[in-house]
């Protein structure tokens, strides 16, 4: 049996192998309105199909100027918890568990008439206002928001959440001394703003519902933080509840002197160290879409999922064909079953 296609548990979720379909932006809420359409529901659907374990519907904003650009998903209003509902009973219908990731993209909302951010500092590029800085209450009530969208994650019926705390978000900024230049008590201590918006989260979730981080293990500009900053940040999510870290690295500006691997499998390492330092499920991601390396990530025990991000974009059957590569035997849809 490969160690891929072993089942794999955490609270509440149960899943049937170790593969999971990384969150990735569609752009394609056409309406503008951050409501999920057929574009969502049938490319989520399709990879449920296909035979991923756990399905996490892309960044998905607390509010309307919280998004990247104007065609991302949001629940920032109950109105959304109908059209994500219908996926989540989609996708449930073909076997998967599937999750949201909750999301702020802070300084890199590049729709927003004036982007608001931890400190008045611009992503740089052309597409990128200088951000408002946040008041102490406003970030507040920002930590408020998330709770909000966490509440409606659970009524839409999700079996789990992600935070976004990785590629030079909200969170992220918060966690950054790049981009955290504050001096009140959310500059004097770089991991609150994610502490009490995990707190604000892990309160509208179930108990036993688990909760997962997407962090940047390291940042690449100049300055930035390394891996043991991120650890650092890990223990303290873990204390506030975060029941597993999904290890990205990056994203918070253009590279400086350390530079990101882009090799398959160069963000293991990360996940591995995560993982041993504070003992905690970690999900690896990265170019992790050869079928024999992604068994590797398992079987050494560097990670305890693996997400698959393009790989799932070229081919939504991307479990059933690692299982053939991997020599067990899938439960292909039955439509499909002449093909395999
Ligand atoms: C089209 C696209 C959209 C993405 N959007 C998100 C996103 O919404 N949230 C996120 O955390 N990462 C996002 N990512 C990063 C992926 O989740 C993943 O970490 C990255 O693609 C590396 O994995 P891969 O080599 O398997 O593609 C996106 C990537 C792509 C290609």
């Amino acid at each position: 049996m490969a160690h891929l296609f072993t089942p794999f548990t955490v609270g509440s979720l149960e899943l049937k192998n170790r593969i999971v379909m990384a969150p990735m932006c569609q752009y394609s809420v056409t309406a503008k309105d951050g409501k999920p359409n057929d574009w969502h529901y049938t490319h989520y659907t399709s990879r449920a199909i296909g035979g991923a374990a756990l399905v996490i519907i892309e960044m998905t904003d607390v509010e309307p100027d919280g998004r990247i650009s104007d065609f991302d998903l949001g629940l920032w209003s109950d109105d959304h918890i109908a059209p994500f509902a219908r996926i989540v009973d989609a996708c449930h219908g073909y076997g998967a568990k599937i999750g949201v990731q909750i999301a702020h993209a802070g300084r890199k909302a590049e729709d927003a008439a004036t982007p608001v951010a931890p400190s008045a500092i611009a992503f740089e590029g052309p597409q990128y206002k200088v951000p408002r800085e946040l008041s102490t209450d406003e970030v507040k009530r920002m930590v408020e928001r998330f709770g909000q969208a966490a509440k409606r994650a659970v009524a839409a019926g999700f079996d789990t959440i992600e935070l976004h705390g990785a590629h030079g978000y909200l969170i992220h900024q918060f966690q950054s001394p790049v981009t955290n230049r504050r001096s009140d008590e959310y500059g004097q201590d770089l991991a609150r703003f994610g502490v009490e918006v995990i707190q604000a989260v892990k309160s509208e979730m179930p108990s036993n519902m688990p909760l997962l981080i997407r962090i940047s293990a390291v940042e690449y500009v100049d300055g930035g933080y390394g891996i043991d900053h991120a650890i650092e940040l890990c223990r303290r999510y873990r204390e506030a509840g975060v029941d597993v870290v999904h290890v990205s690295s990056g994203g918070e500006g253009r590279p400086g002197k350390r530079k990101p691997g882009n090799y398959p499998g160069y963000q293991v390492p990360f996940a591995r160290q995560i993982k041993e330092a504070l003992d905690v499920p970690v999900i690896a991601v990265g170019m992790l879409d050869e079928y024999a390396l992604a068994e590797s990530v398992i079987a050494s025990g560097d990670a305890d999922l693996v997400a698959i991000g393009r790989g799932l974009l070229r081919d939504p059957y991307w479990p059933i064909h690692a299982a053939q590569a991997l020599g067990v035997e899938l439960n292909v849809p039955k439509q499909y079953a002449r093909a395999f």
